[in-house]
């Protein structure tokens, strides 16, 4: 069995070809089997022979129609199931999911709120590091889910049945405020972060100076300001559901990112 592993140096494709171990073929524009989505002569050998498919769209620039033309592509080199990364509060009118579900191999759909890594490998880490998390928030709460509960989830619906034409909301255990989430961070690094409400406007010309495109920025601003007006607090039961157990806590996050010296 070879299961095609896409965007497998990001936070949840890492943790799924780590999991699914000698059966994962990992990729991305890095890695030696070279797979970029804005170059379809890569897509042919990465698919050889692949049975599954992780799909991750990049953050920052997948438009639908590379999905549409790449499932087909799949199909016929003899994959039979994908596993799509989408995201909770994702627009109804998004056509990535909708090409996603127009395909015809058994797919399931993932939708997972804010990662915890994105204080570890993301955006949010030189914020921490800088001792000023700057973001156009409030108090809004979110239960933010651990990458590897996600990866556990697309484990089980890549290798075992009953996941097809399944679409899955994934949250952590309890909703908490970026203020909250950031003293957990604060106490667990011995550091001092303050935590700035920023106006919105000034927020995107700081990620588009972090080399985030505007449109994605546009996105990122989206999908917080649900989070400030209290929109996206609710807890999703997909982990729960798919795995049998508790999703993981941002405490227990919390404590092995500061003991392996991510904020030192
Ligand atoms: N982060 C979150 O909190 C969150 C929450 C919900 C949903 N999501 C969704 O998850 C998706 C991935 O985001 P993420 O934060 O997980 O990203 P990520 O950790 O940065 O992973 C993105 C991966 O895509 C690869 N990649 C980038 N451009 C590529 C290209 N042109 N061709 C092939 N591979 C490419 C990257 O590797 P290389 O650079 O090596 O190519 C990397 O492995 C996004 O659609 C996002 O909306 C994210």
């Amino acid at each position: 069995m070879t299961i095609l592993v896409l965007g497998a140096t990001g936070k949840t494709g890492r943790r799924v070809a780590a999991t699914l171990g000698s059966a994962a073929r990992p990729v991305s524009r890095s890695s030696a089997l070279r797979f970029d989505w804005s170059d379809e002569s890569t897509w042919d050998a990465a698919l050889a022979g692949a049975t599954a498919v992780y799909l991750v769209p990049p953050a920052l620039n997948l438009e639908w129609a590379e999905v549409a033309a790449f499932l087909p592509r799949a199909a016929a080199a003899g994959v039979r199931r994908v596993v799509y990364l989408s995201a909770r509060g994702i627009d109804p009118a998004d056509r990535r999911e909708a090409v996603v579900r127009e395909s015809t191999v058994d797919w399931t759909i993932l939708r997972p709120t804010w990662f915890h890594q994105n204080f570890t490998e993301d955006f949010l880490l030189p914020m921490v590091l800088a001792d000023e998390v700057a973001l156009p928030i409030g108090p809004g709460r979110h239960p933010f889910i651990d990458a590897q509960d996600i990866a556990d989830v697309a484990v089980a619906a890549l290798t075992s049945d009953g996941h097809a034409g399944k679409v899955y909301e994934l949250s952590g255990p309890e909703a908490l405020s970026f203020p909250e989430a950031v003293a957990q961070i604060a106490e667990a690094s011995g550091r001092t972060i303050r935590v700035t409400d920023v106006p919105e406007g000034s927020f995107l010309e700081t990620l588009v100076g972090f080399g985030i495109s505007r449109d994605y920025a546009e996105t990122l601003i989206g999908s917080l300001t649900a989070v400030r007006d209290g929109h996206d607090a609710h807890l999703s039961t997909g982990v729960q559901d798919v795995l049998g157990h508790a999703p993981r806590s941002f405490a227990d996050y919390v404590k092995a990112a500061a003991s392996s010296g991510a904020w030192a």
